[in-house]
């Protein structure tokens, strides 16, 4: 495309011929480049022709509108009938969960239904008039933009919604089921989430019939001694209730995820402990490993200054004043587990974290 001294595009130096009509020309009469083939002759559809036909055909595409409303219903319905923990063998593939084969199987098959049905009609009902579109400015003038007003209106008649109501409403109740899975994923799957749930972790008596639960080495699950822990050693523990999970193979990394702590021993006498409580024992002390950033483990302890920082994004954690944040972004510092020993001299929990764990957006309060 050429442009006027003005800037202002001129049409094309290829000069189409009328439709039909031969060879392209150009302006200076150089050799034409394309044989324009015009429009082959119009083939009528059936539906065009045979009003029975075009019966059959708007059938078709309402079954398989309702078919797709059937595939989300069976989808909501599974959502809240399936159980979580129901998992079938697959040879090949191994143990899957049930509802994620059929959430996924009947949320496919009500777009695919959508999708072919409306391919179905257009390709047999909508109009099929062959048009020529000769090329144009990019942007099209106030008049060709107000005639593609026109044109889209001109389509919705021309799809014939007007006197095939059925398929207005068999299509609208397909977009509209449609849609329903999508927010239900929102509202089951993302909120709302109370305080209490995320302070919730296995930690809490509750998993332990309301008896204290014993500090175990990660991952060998073992029990850990007051006696074991040595000054400046650190220990990653998982509470003892976390068994029962591993045995049952079940929601295992779901209940490991805010369950991890970390255990160490520092001198009683450099603790300046801020809040009123003394959650330790001899110096031994338990804090949540999951950063109040954004959830990174955090891993490193500096012996030297008892400050224990995130790999992730070097949040640090003062040890001695109640893993209050001295550098990064963390807001928070990580919440202290109550420990004590029991009669055999183990290490236990009596309580469950007193806030959540993990990063500071849970927390409502803030
Ligand atoms: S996740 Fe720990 S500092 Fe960002």
């Amino acid at each position: 495309m050429n442009e006027h001294e003005n800037g202002a595009p001129h049409e094309s130096t290829v000069v189409a011929p009328a439709s039909g009509s031969g060879e392209l020309t150009t302006p200076g009469g150089l050799p034409a480049r394309f044989e324009n083939p015009g429009l082959p002759p119009h083939v009528y559809r059936a539906s065009d022709v045979d009003p029975a036909a075009g019966k059959r055909a708007e059938r078709q595409v309402a079954a398989l509108f309702t078919l797709s409303m059937i595939a989300t219903v069976v989808f909501l319905v599974a959502y809240f009938a399936i159980p979580d923990d129901s998992v079938f063998f697959f040879p090949g593939i191994g143990t899957i969960k049930t509802i994620n084969v059929v959430l996924g199987l009947s949320l496919g098959f009500s777009l695919f239904f959508i999708g072919i049905g409306a391919v179905h009609w257009a390709k047999t009902l909508m109009s099929d008039h062959e048009i020529v579109e000769e090329r144009h400015l990019l942007r099209s003038s106030d008049v060709d933009r107000a005639q593609a007003v026109d044109v889209v209106v001109e389509g919705g008649r021309n799809a014939q919604l007007d006197r095939r109501p059925i398929l207005k409403y068999t299509l609208g109740g397909a977009l509209g089921l449609f849609a329903l899975p999508f927010a239900f994923q929102v509202v089951g799957s993302l909120g709302p989430v109370t305080i209490e749930e995320l302070k919730h972790t296995i930690w809490d008596p509750s998993e332990n019939g309301g008896k204290p639960i014993r500090l175990m080495r990660d991952p060998e699950m073992t029990p850990i001694k007051l006696s074991d822990v040595t000054q400046g050693s650190v220990f990653h523990v998982m509470p003892e209730t976390l068994q029962k999970y591993l045995d049952d193979g079940k929601h295992v990394l779901e209940a490991k995820a805010k369950a991890a702590v970390i255990l160490i021993r520092l001198d009683p006498n450099l603790i300046k402990v801020k809040k009123a409580r003394d959650w330790g024992v001899d110096g031994v002390v338990a804090y949540s490993k999951i950063c109040t950033h954004v959830g990174c483990a955090v891993g490193l302890y500096e012996q030297q200054t008892h400050h224990l920082l995130c790999p992730c994004h070097q949040s640090t954690f003062d040890l001695t004043e109640d893993c209050a944040v001295i550098f990064g972004p963390a807001k928070r510092p990580l919440p202290q587990l109550k420990i004590t020993v029991d009669d055999a001299g183990y290490l236990v929990a009596p309580e469950g974290f007193h806030e959540p764990v993990g990063p500071s957006f849970w927390e409502r309060a803030r």
